[in-house]
């Protein structure tokens, strides 16, 4: 089976499609920061399924990462990334350098509100703007139809839908539902740092938006309900970040059934991992 080609600059990656787009085939982009799991590879299927062409961009991005996370320790298998993506016949894998993509000089910042504000931003402040400008980069290079999205990250899914809509970019933003384990727990890269103690904790988060959820959609009290699942997580071991009950677009925060579409949203921390999840009600 033959590699997919690897464009390492935004002129490679240029060069690379411009025949694609001169025959009006369709392109899909599915964004990632490599350790490919199974998640990305549903996101990667769904790509294929919309357009003719698919590009795969790996890179992990430095202005996404806080000074104490984990950057230096984030998975990187480039090998089995690069396996997994001849096995799904992808058209083309875009992985820049970080001088490529944060030049000397390099001086510009995406800065969000609306759907950015609060939960992961009241923990991770410069979360969103590293992923906002890093994925408007990496549309800009790209110029594709489609761009994949997983419902995991599902703030980040909203901030990346408002700022294409705000900027008018010309792309299609694809959400693709997550994946779990048998037990519930979402698909990350990071699940690779628990120890097996923590990850057999690990699936309490789901376990609790399901009850959370239920209890919702049978009528009971939002906030008195989120209560109870805050204390559950608690409980289980986790240090909680936020369990909260948004509206499920603007995510704006949400008191009763009767201000919208609710999406259960949480983050916790295990030892010293952070797991986040999220559930439609
Ligand atoms: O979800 C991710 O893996 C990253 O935040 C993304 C969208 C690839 C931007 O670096």
């Amino acid at each position: 089976m033959s590699q997919p080609a690897v464009a390492r600059s935004a002129k490679a990656l240029r060069a690379a499609t411009a025949p694609w787009r001169k025959k009006n085939q369709k392109i899909a982009l599915v964004p990632t920061m490599g350790a490919l799991h199974a998640g990305h590879i549903k996101l990667v299927r769904a790509a294929g399924r919309k357009a003719d062409r698919t590009i795969v961009s790996i890179f992990v991005n430095p202005a996404q990462f806080g000074p104490k996370e984990d950057l230096t320790r984030y998975p990187r298998t480039w090998r089995e990334d690069l396996e997994k993506l001849t096995a799904e016949k992808i058209d083309l894998i875009y992985a820049p350098t970080v001088r490529e993509m944060y030049p000397e000089g390099f001086a510009t910042k995406v800065t969000l509100e609306g759907p950015a504000l609060g939960l992961e931003t009241d923990f991770r402040p410069h979360f969103f703007a590293g992923v906002a400008t890093v994925v408007a980069k990496l549309l800009a290079a790209a110029l594709p139809d489609y761009a994949m999205f997983g419902e995991k990250d599902y703030q980040q899914l909203q901030v990346v839908k408002q700022m294409v809509s705000d900027l008018n970019l010309p792309v299609e933003i694809v959400p693709v539902p997550t994946v779990r384990e048998r037990d519930g727990l979402a698909l990350s890269s990071r699940n690779a740092y628990l120890s097996v103690a923590e990850r057999a904790a690990a699936p309490t988060l789901h376990r609790v938006l399901q009850e959370t959820a239920a209890s919702i959609r049978k009528g009971a009290p939002v906030g008195p309900t989120l209560v109870r699942g805050r204390r559950t997580i608690k409980a289980a071991g986790f240090k909680l970040d936020y369990l909260e009950a948004r509206h499920a677009s603007n995510l704006a925060p949400i008191t009763s059934r009767k201000d919208g579409p609710i999406r259960l949203l949480v983050a916790a921390r295990i030892g010293g991992t952070r797991l986040i999840d999220n559930m439609a009600i």
